[in-house]
């Protein structure tokens, strides 16, 4: 037996994306939010820099200016209607937000307050601009609570610990999910006309990552466990600075205030790479530049990290060299950067003030994920095929705008862009569909699954494969790629899922079941872990994030499209174009 409940609209994740769409579709319909999470610990919390939006408080600045560097920073595979619209709505998603009662940083005059961000330039004089809006390095913290308490005030019902295992699909049209309730281990079915995937990202397949443990792409499995498709799966985004051996995120917004990169000779090494925005070139351009240091011997003690310095009286030189009229001091480093000096005096036992910070690149974010359109609606193949009453948004989905590597900032942006967008069109769908029927036993293939993996006595533990899994990844699936170690990958990964099915569960019970649910994690993670090596694989070029040693040149002429790749049965892989506009491919320099 199964729990039933029914809502014209159901959300399953509440980071900014879920809370977003949410709140939208709560002006209009009856909506429900699932969460896996208590939805203030979504991972939005953690995004520290900013928000990128053109409002030109600081300096001039332009929407369009915000696209063509999106558009630069993705290697010219974002899809430029999708990046006019997340470009220009930015402005306005940025002070409804403020209306809302988002308390960012401000100017003197009262405006809000803006910071550099890697890739984001003055089109013009080529100089980074400021475009980041922040409320210190709690910028998607803040967004998550204000978004929370927004959604509460407009009646959203919320299912908090509530984990989706399944989603109810029939006739190409979604009309509900399954869930276990964690506290219980019971099902329920949720019977819905409109429902939004905004599960978030995958990165916990990579050892170093910045991502929270919960992030097992469950979403984005269930696609592929329905025949459909996840778009650019290859393009998996390495943050510059993961604190080291851990992965911790230490924000961007640290290069924006001043700070940069040293080798383990003292080098400022990004002028080299990067002559103009130097450690505020791109993200890809600055994971490799750091793995080229240290595989010429130039990491720190001949070790695989090197430096991100914010010593005051250091950034004050680096903007001396650079001719800047800027100067810091430790309080006003303090007061812009509270939370990551704290992670890296708790984690690190070292005083950022006085000591350089030693980092890697750490696995952040995947700018591939379930396709949609510009609404939200997912879509079903290459010919744009709309899964009726589905949606998806926020890191799960790929609309495309970040297209093979996204710009800082802009992850927050998206959420928010389209997570209304998506809020909006689901609602209207809602009001014109009806509650078509489901049956009665909906959730009971994803109960038999749960079932048969709560109660295998098979040798292998959940725990070990998970750590196996991601020590390949970062070794095969990383920063640097080349066919031996995809094929490799895969082999491996093929391994896994078959030591997979030998699993043991040590708890049999239902209640607060985390044993199973980290092993049922581990199969989604397993899952997205193949569709990425494959997908990589079959791309032998190099663009933003998915550099091929092997073909490290960009291939406009085989490879300026987007991957779509099946692999519940037949695995498949296809192509669809990238929708082109005022910016065609040019050599990205930095
Ligand atoms: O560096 C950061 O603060 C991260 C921001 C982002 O991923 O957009």
């Amino acid at each position: 037996m199964a729990q039933y409940h029914q809502f014209d609209a159901l959300v399953v994740g509440a980071g900014g994306a879920g809370l977003m769409s949410a709140l939208y579709a709560s002006k209009a319909v009856k909506t429900a939010v699932i969460s896996k999470l208590y939805p203030t610990r979504s991972h939005t919390g953690t995004a520290q820099g900013g928000i990128a939006a053109a409002l030109g408080n600081m300096e001039p600045d332009k929407w369009e200016w915000h696209a063509y560097d999106t558009v630069k920073g993705g290697d010219f595979l974002s899809d430029q209607d999708a990046v006019d619209i997340l470009c220009r709505e930015a402005i306005d998603a940025v002070i409804d937000l403020e209306h809302m009662g988002l308390p960012f940083d401000r100017t003197r005059e009262g405006k809000i307050s803006q910071r550099r961000f890697g890739g984001h330039t003055n089109n013009e004089t080529k100089q980074p601009v400021m475009r980041a809006c922040h409320a210190a390095d709690r910028t998607g913290h803040m967004i998550l609570q204000t978004l929370y308490q927004q959604c509460i005030k407009n009646d959203v019902r919320f299912f908090d610990e509530f984990q989706m295992v399944d989603l109810i699909i029939e006739d190409n049209t979604c009309r509900g999910v399954v869930a276990v309730e964690l506290r219980t281990g019971e099902m329920h079915v949720f019977h819905a006309k409109a429902v939004m995937l905004a599960t978030g990202g995958f990165g916990k397949m990579w050892r170093i990552t910045s991502n929270a443990h919960s992030l097992t792409g469950d979403g984005p499995s269930i696609i592929l466990q329905h025949n459909l498709p996840l778009e650019d799966m290859e393009f998996f985004q390495f943050h510059p600075t993961g604190i080291y051996r851990m992965g911790i995120l230490l924000s961007e917004a640290a290069r924006g205030e001043g700070a940069v990169f040293i080798n383990g000779k003292g080098e400022r090494f990004m002028t080299r790479y990067a002559p103009t925005m130097k450690d505020l070139a791109s993200r890809d351009v600055c994971s490799r530049s750091i793995y080229k240091e240290v595989r010429a011997g130039n990491g720190v003690n001949g070790k695989d990290y090197v430096y991100m310095d914010f010593r005051p009286d250091q950034i004050n030189k680096y903007f001396e060299a650079d001719g800047s009229p800027r100067r810091v001091d430790a309080a006003y480093i303090e007061q812009r950067l509270p939370d990551i000096l704290e992670f890296v005096r708790v984690y690190m036992g070292i005083d950022p003030i006085s000591e350089p910070v030693p980092i890697q690149p750490t696995a952040h974010y995947a700018m591939g994920g379930i396709p949609t359109d510009l609404d939200a609606r997912v879509l079903a193949d290459e010919k744009g095929t709309v899964v009726n009453g589905l949606f998806a948004a926020g890191e799960v989905a790929c609309v495309s705008v970040h297209g093979a590597n996204r710009l800082g900032t802009n992850s927050l942006v998206d959420l928010v862009v389209y997570g209304r967008r998506g809020g909006v069109a689901m609602a209207d769908y809602a009001k014109q569909a009806q509650f078509l029927p489901i049956a009665q036993n909906a959730h009971e293939a994803a109960e038999a699954a749960m079932n048969n993996l709560r109660n295998n006595h098979g040798k292998e533990k959940a725990g070990q494969i998970r750590k196996d899994l991601q020590m390949h990844m970062d070794e095969n699936v990383g920063v640097f790629r080349t066919r031996a170690g995809l094929e490799m990958a895969i082999e491996e990964i093929h391994g896994y899922q078959a030591r997979y099915k030998n699993l043991h569960i040590d708890d049999t019970g239902l209640r607060w079941n985390t044993d199973l649910m980290e092993a049922w994690e581990l199969g989604n993670l397993l899952s997205l872990a193949e569709v990425t090596a494959i997908s990589a694989l079959a791309r032998t070029e190099s663009r933003g994030a998915h550099y091929r040693e092997d073909y490290p040149n960009r291939d406009d002429q085989n490879f300026l499209k987007h991957s779509l790749t099946w692999t519940n049965g037949q695995q498949r892989i296809a192509y669809k174009p990238v929708h082109m506009g005022r910016y065609e491919p040019t050599e990205r320099k930095y």
